[in-house]
């Protein structure tokens, strides 16, 4: 695949303060790259500068220095934005227009006759969930996670080759969560590209093929998430589960072998263990002592790990 968002040291200072101004670094440097058919994470904490960043690849905002292309375009080519979507952080629209009539009106923006837009209106806001009786309510009428749907739905009118999503599961319960995280898989069926920023790590790691975290407006970590997981989990090893055995008698049983505190858990009591062989000793003294083993599982290191690491 083709890259089709190529950033090149973008960089962002915001000016503070009326009379004496400072200058706050929000983005510092970024250098990224993005191939095409994927869903990208672009992950960081609160005030990393992930919006920011989605500002200044939708034009909305200039950088300091730095420059960006998407689909080999500048990113202030008026063409190539015809061809993304973006569905802002916190979306927020014209308080008494209806949602159909929101729908209709972008897609008039991007050229589409009233007929087709009318069409494609219906056709995505079913998509993202929102009952045919709330098409034709005022938009101030409408509670976070269903203007977080129409801001969703509004990002695909134009059908984008790429779609630029800030923050996209925010405000969702439960149920709408699921559903856009099923609608933006199907994007990547589809063959589109998602670029989206998130700081629900769930979401990403249920989504995401390749991952950038910033962290300050910095670049601190890149690449394929499962290879990211699984380069700083090396030494990992196994987490034992057991029951029907006091854990101090167990523990005094296979003394060199853990690798961890005891955890206590629902029915007994897990601990970790570095190798194979260790798991194997383990158990051959579990079955001695008459206990019950509950579950052997290979650790894996989360995202949330990682991520708290590059926090730190
Ligand atoms: N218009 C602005 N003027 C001044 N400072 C700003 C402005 N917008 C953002 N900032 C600052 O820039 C930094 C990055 O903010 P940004 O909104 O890009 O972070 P974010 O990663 O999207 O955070 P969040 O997860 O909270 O949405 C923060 O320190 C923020 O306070
Ligand atoms: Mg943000």
């Amino acid at each position: 695949m083709d890259t089709i968002i190529e950033i090149k040291g973008l960089t962002k200072d915001y000016e503070k303060g009326f009379w004496k101004k400072k200058k706050i670094r929000a983005l510092d440097d970024l250098s990224l790259q993005v191939e095409g058919g994927q869903i990208f994470g672009f992950l960081g904490g609160n005030g990393a500068g992930k919006t920011t960043t989605l500002k200044l690849l939708m034009s909305l905002i200039f950088p300091t220095e730095g420059s960006a292309k998407i689909l080999g375009a500048e990113i202030g080519d008026p063409a190539m934005h015809q061809k993304i979507g973006y569905c802002p952080e916190s979306p927020y629209f014209y308080d008494y227009l209806k949602a159909d009539e929101l729908m209709v009106y972008f897609g008039r923006l991007f050229g589409m006759d009233k007929g087709s837009a009318e069409k494609r209106s219906a056709e995505l806001l079913t998509r993202v969930g929102l009952e045919k009786k709330d098409w034709k309510r005022q938009l101030r009428k409408f509670s976070k996670g269903m203007l977080q749907r129409v801001g969703l739905a509004q990002s695909l009118i134009n059908d984008p080759e790429i779609v630029f999503m800030d923050e996209p599961m925010s405000g969702l319960d439960p149920i709408g969560r699921r559903q856009v995280r099923e609608l933006i898989a199907e994007l990547r069926e589809e063959g589109k590209t998602v670029f989206m920023s998130s700081h629900i790590l769930t979401d990403i790691e249920a989504l995401c093929d390749n991952v950038a975290i910033l962290r300050k407006g910095r670049l601190v970590e890149e690449g394929n998430l499962a290879e990211l997981l699984r380069s700083t989990a090396q030494d990992s090893g196994f987490e034992v589960s057991v029951g029907g055995i006091e854990s101090s008698v167990f523990k005094e049983a296979i003394k060199g072998k853990i690798a961890s505190e005891i955890n206590v858990k629902p029915g007994g009591f897990s601990l970790n263990v570095a190798n194979e062989q260790d798991v194997e000793a383990v158990l051959a003294s579990l079955n001695k002592l008459g206990g019950r083993l509950i579950g052997v599982n290979p650790v894996r290191q989360s995202l949330e790990e990682l991520f708290v690491r590059e926090e730190t």
